[in-house]
């Protein structure tokens, strides 16, 4: 990590990067449960059920999230990223993969400010959760019938 991002991370940064997090998490509850039941198609039918699962567990992380938030002094967001709508399967498994990524890409960097902060418990409910959205990833890879994409970890 660069040595400029230890200089500037702040609670302040961090809460502000856990907002856009919880952000993020209410775009995924809000995707999961309008496409667990638009998708159609029998291919498609387990992870119809697969993605009402992802939904709840969305849920679960965006009041973990607003915890850890509401613990260090600031105000939890309540708007959604943007959910993006198709009546295709693929597509919107595709919206599904792309959302994960971008969500694994910023929990990791999160987890390294958290940890910077000296903020370990945090650090660590971030983990449990990336290892839930990685499986979401991975649901949605296979469904789709691609490897698993590396997120890689946002600046
Ligand atoms: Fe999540
Ligand atoms: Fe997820």
């Amino acid at each position: 990590m660069a040595k400029s991002e230890e200089e500037k991370i702040t609670r302040k940064v961090l809460i502000e990067g856990l907002n856009e997090d919880l952000s993020r998490e209410y775009q995924a509850i809000i995707s999961y449960v309008n496409y667990s039941q638009v998708l159609k198609g029998a291919p498609y039918m387990n992870i119809a059920d697969e993605l009402a699962v992802h939904a709840k567990e969305e849920l679960e992380h965006a009041l973990k999230v607003a915890n850890h938030i509401d613990y260090l002094g600031g105000m939890p967001s309540v708007t959604p990223k943007p959910v993006k709508t198709s009546e295709k399967a693929e597509d919107m498994l595709r919206f599904d993969l792309e959302n994960e990524k971008e969500t694994i890409r910023h929990y990791r960097r999160r987890v390294r400010q958290a940890d910077l902060l000296n903020e370990f418990a945090i650090a660590e409910s971030l983990r449990g959760i990336l290892v839930q959205e990685q499986d979401h990833l991975i649901a949605l890879a296979t469904a789709l019938g691609v490897d698993p994409p590396d997120a890689g970890i946002a600046d």
